[in-house]
């Protein structure tokens, strides 16, 4: 079967660098390039952990591309305080021999959209959506050409994780989540509503720490960072493994349930700025622009992020 070409757009972010490690582990998957942006720790940090998490996989080779230092419109908001200064707190990562490439991401988005057959490329945002809105903004064009995009970000029974109306990745651009939601491509869409099922367990970085090898050892350290926040915040036990979801559903789609419903961005409100407004009982006659996920079977994505990640 012919790999599934994506571009992985990332703020990373300890869940990040799991989807990231999860992709490279998948040869159902030909993961083109990563393109940085700013949003859990500013850009330079965002692009040094991008080419981090690729050596770490020994996939150095993957080209990495600096993109947009701060969002459309607002100014940059990060989140250091669930991710660390780092943005990968929990794992000492070496420095990278590799560097990013001289093209910006959005360049890169465009020239990947126009060069590769139409429909064949799958965008793949973990981060704020600034990278991807301010393509479609320089490229309408493109649009046309993107054979899907699966994003995580939003929120909506689950409410929101950095305002209680918004999920970080909408809420620090909501300008650009919405000229990707009018975009008219097919989106699939990683709430917190599925992400927050998407639970990290003690058994299972137990698990990875046995399995004892650099990438294991180093999700263990990374998630048992990440779920202090968590857990804290909600109480219970697990970190919401939210980014991985993505790509586990490029792989493993029937992990996934939700509903295609009409999904509409707040960019007008202080209050309620980067809601996501789905239309989950279909009370409008708006279009449906999205598959909005809301359940998935934890143990059988952990399964499965425990089997790739161990042939790292
Ligand atoms: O709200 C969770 C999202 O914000 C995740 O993508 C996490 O990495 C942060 O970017
Ligand atoms: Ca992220």
């Amino acid at each position: 079967m012919t790999p599934r070409k994506i571009i992985i757009d990332t703020d990373p972010g300890q869940d990040d660098a799991v989807a990231i490690l999860l992709a490279l582990a998948s040869p159902e998957l030909d993961v083109l390039g990563l393109t940085a942006v700013a949003g859990n720790v500013p850009l330079d940090l965002t692009v040094l952990n991008s080419l981090k998490i690729c050596a770490l996989a020994g996939r150095a080779d993957t080209p990495v591309f600096a993109g947009c230092d701060r969002p459309l419109r607002h100014d940059l908001v990060t989140a250091e305080h669930v991710h660390g200064s780092t943005g990968l707190d929990g794992a000492d990562l070496p420095a990278p021999a590799a560097t990013a490439q001289d093209q910006h991401a959005v360049d890169f988005i465009i020239d990947t959209l126009r060069s590769q057959d139409a429909g064949t490329v799958t965008l793949c945002p973990l981060g704020p959506l600034t990278n991807i809105g301010a393509a479609l903004q320089k490229a309408p064009d493109i649009a046309d050409r993107i054979a899907e995009i699966v994003l995580m970000g939003g929120a909506y029974f689950e409410v929101g994780n950095i305002t209680p109306a918004a999920e970080f990745n909408i809420f620090v651009d909501p300008e650009a989540a919405d000229i990707v939601f009018k975009s008219g491509c097919k989106i699939t869409v990683m709430p917190l509503d599925v992400t927050h099922k998407a639970l990290t367990s003690r058994a299972w970085i137990d698990g990875l720490r046995a399995i004892d090898t650099p990438v294991t050892n180093a999700v263990a350290g990374l998630t048992d960072f990440f779920e202090r926040f968590d857990v804290a915040k909600y109480g219970g036990t697990g970190a919401p493994l939210h980014d991985p979801c993505v790509i586990a559903y490029l792989i493993q789609p029937d992990l996934f349930s939700g509903r295609h419903v009409n999904v509409e961005i707040e960019t007008a409100s202080e209050l309620t700025r980067g809601m996501t407004v789905a239309d989950w009982w279909g009370v409008t006659d708006r279009p449906k622009t999205a598959m909005f996920m809301g359940d998935v079977d934890r143990d059988g994505y952990f399964d499965l992020l425990t089997e790739r990640l161990r042939t790292l």
